[in-house]
């Protein structure tokens, strides 16, 4: 369906932070790519959806193919109305409309929509949502907020749905039930879904397939299962040692900076 082929992406003209990316994302599938903090996730997804402009960044080489045609030269309106939704990272959402107000907004770009049916198609996946409907979005907690997102991204009825970072910031537990939902939204709507994140573990658990990018490109790929046994993967993204032991966190960051995936 998507397919990045040896993207080059140049910030200010000068500052190269996409070195040869590529990738790819089958309909209906949901494609996990990792990597740690700047990597150039963010980048990529926003090659993707035309929203390097506004950063003064450009795609100079490379390709972005979705369904057969070149879109890395349209810009980000055109992009969305093709059916690829971007949710940023840090949960974006309209602090001074209410829940409602904001998923309306998200249902904006289609024609003749049946808005109520796609609210209860949303309140079906995010109760809290319904249960919050009038609240100002803006003292929603940080959870709310990220299914505010999402909530959002579905009423566009997005063929492509790409989620920047969904985890960030939030709670253990809240995480899997994110994560489960965007599960059954792949499962129950066919939306295809690249899901950026550095939670290599509940990734793994949910992707088909996945990426992982280090200085801007690919330096590994693969079904979940191989991943997770591959010993860099084990090392850095999982925390654990050959043995199963959980790594501190400084070990492994300390490690990481000798340590690159390609060298
Ligand atoms: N607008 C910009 N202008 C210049 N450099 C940028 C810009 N945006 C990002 N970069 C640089 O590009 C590199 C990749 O950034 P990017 O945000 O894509 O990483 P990321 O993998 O999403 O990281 P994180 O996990 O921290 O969100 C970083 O070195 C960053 O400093
Ligand atoms: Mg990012």
């Amino acid at each position: 369906m998507l397919t990045l082929n040896n993207i080059e992406v140049i910030y200010n003209d000068v500052i190269l932070v996409l070195k040869g990316m590529s990738l790819q994302v089958p309909e209906g599938k949901i494609v996990g790519l990792l990597g740690s903090n700047g990597a150039g996730k963010s980048t990529t997804l926003k090659a993707i959806s035309g929203l390097l402009k506004p950063e003064n960044g450009e795609v100079t080489d490379g390709s972005i193919e979705f369904l057969g045609e070149q879109i890395h030269n349209q810009d980000a309106a055109e992009i969305v109305r093709k059916g690829i939704f971007q949710v940023m990272e840090g949960r974006r959402v309209f602090e001074h409309l209410t829940v409602e107000e904001n998923l309306i907004a998200g249902g904006y770009t289609r024609q003749g929509a049946n808005l109520k049916g796609d609210l209860e198609m949303v309140y079906g996946y995010f109760p809290r949502l319904k249960d919050r409907q009038k609240q100002t979005a803006g003292y929603l907690s940080g959870g709310e907020q990220q299914m505010l997102a999402i909530g959002r991204a579905l009423m566009a009825r997005p063929r492509l749905m790409m989620l920047d970072e969904p985890s960030l910031g939030l709670a253990p537990l809240l995480v899997m039930e994110i994560f489960h939902i965007i599960k059954r939204i792949n499962e129950e709507r066919g939306t295809t879904i690249l899901l950026v994140e550095q939670n290599a573990n509940l990734t793994l658990g949910v992707a088909d397939y996945a990426y992982i990018m280090e200085n801007g490109r690919i330096v590994l790929e693969g079904y979940p299962d191989i991943l997770r046994e591959n010993a860099d993967v084990r090392e850095f993204y999982l925390g654990l040692t050959e043995v199963g032991q959980r790594k501190s966190y400084r070990e492994v960051k300390h490690y990481k900076r000798r340590k690159r995936w390609l060298s």
